[in-house]
């Protein structure tokens, strides 16, 4: 049986980490999508290297050239993943991509941010509809155009009768507190890195994209005075509205650390040192926001570094702790799928941006959109 209400809509993200282009099929019947297919396609190797090397002194002409490249790159994943399922172009209401980030400073004068992956190549290559550059229009309005997944994680995860937080643990980790009585406010931050820097450091130490598992971590001893200089970084400590990305936290970041320090510590002790930072920096946000949730879900890479989710799980001893899996969308795709749920918004003339989260001065309608 079919449902003619039903609308299918493709999510597209591509996170801090650049590990892949994460696509999602979501077929909305009412505002909860279910996830008709999914794929992950890693990011081609010399793409991400260039992704990587962008900061604020990069020529305009390589910015504007990855711009194009990136566009190809996201339209060839979502070619692919229609192609999978066998669900044509046709029958896909919108296209919702983040693009990829490669800068986002909104502390400055003029607070600005970036992403790359031109939508008109999207639009041009796959016929369909495709809404993108979501996070400016909130920037306009004074917010920090960041986090924008709360707004998505309340219509999703959000229970009458729980407290509960979403946690997402990819390149830099954010959360949202999703209270029960829908009269008290939403809230969702930053928390700072997630996985961003325990990639970088087993990149350099060791030539791996990731610490799989965090089995490395697992090996080493938590270097305590390293771990309080980090911790003593002035972000952590800043009130919500705040967002962060790898402008602060970086390689540079650790090392200047490392170099604070009397001596160099054991690869593997910096590394259990900066799973700890993450693991301790998000149970310290979570007894922040809420003294006693019911439940604390996880998404995102992170969910996968078993010393991550132990180390966190011991710092929260009275949380339960799960990954968004039990509740219906897998860990690895729900930020792909809320941008599913943006373009749905942006098309309806809704307003997506939560207030309470960016700081902006009113509710926006997120999102430009490119004609199929
Ligand atoms: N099996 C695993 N063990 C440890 N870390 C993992 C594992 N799988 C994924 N990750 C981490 O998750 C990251 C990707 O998470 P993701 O949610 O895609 O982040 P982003 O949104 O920043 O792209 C990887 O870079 C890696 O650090
Ligand atoms: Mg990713």
């Amino acid at each position: 049986m079919t449902n003619t209400d039903e609308q299918l809509f493709v999510g597209v993200m591509t996170g801090t980490s650049m590990d892949a282009i994460d696509v999602v099929i979501a077929r909305f019947a009412g505002s909860r999508p279910t996830l008709a297919d999914c794929r992950s396609q890693p990011l081609d190797r010399e793409l991400r290297e260039e992704l990587l090397s962008v900061t604020g002194d990069t020529p305009l002409a390589q910015v504007a050239e990855l711009d194009v490249r990136m566009g190809n790159a996201l339209a060839d994943a979502v070619l692919a993943t229609l192609k999978q399922s066998g669900v044509s172009p046709e029958t896909v209401h919108a296209i919702g991509c983040h693009g990829q980030t490669v800068y986002h400073m909104t502390a400055q004068r003029w607070p600005a941010t970036v992403q790359l992956g031109d939508p008109n190549i999207i639009a041009e290559r796959t016929g369909i509809t495709t809404v993108a550059d979501f996070r400016r229009r909130d920037l306009a309005a004074g917010g920090e155009g960041a986090p924008l997944a709360p707004a998505f994680h309340r219509a999703f995860f959000a229970h009458p009768l729980e407290d509960r937080i979403v946690i997402n643990i990819g390149g830099m980790a954010n959360l949202t507190y999703l209270p029960a009585h829908r009269g008290q406010q939403l809230t969702g931050f930053d928390v700072g890195p997630g996985n961003v820097l325990m990639d970088g450091w087993i990149a350099q130490q060791r030539g791996e994209t990731l610490d799989k598992d965090g089995a490395w971590a697992a090996t080493g001893t938590v270097d305590k005075e390293l771990l309080a200089r980090m911790r003593a970084e002035p972000f952590f400590a800043l009130p919500p509205p705040k967002s962060t990305g790898r402008d602060l936290f970086n390689m540079n970041w650790v090392l200047r650390h490392i170099a604070d320090g009397r001596a160099i510590p054991e690869g593997a002790d910096v590394q259990a040192t900066l799973c700890e930072l993450t693991a301790g920096t998000i149970a310290e946000a979570v007894t922040q926001t809420c003294a006693q949730p019911q439940q604390v879900m996880i998404c995102g890479g992170g969910a996968h570094n078993k010393h991550l989710m132990r180390r966190l799980a011991a710092h929260l001893p009275q949380c339960d702790i799960v990954p968004t899996d039990t509740l219906g969308i897998g860990a690895d795709w729900v930020e792909a799928a809320g941008f599913a749920w943006l373009a749905r918004e942006a098309l309806a003339g809704r307003p997506a941006n939560a207030v309470s989260v960016t700081g902006a001065r009113h509710p926006a309608v997120l999102g430009g959109v490119y004609h199929g």
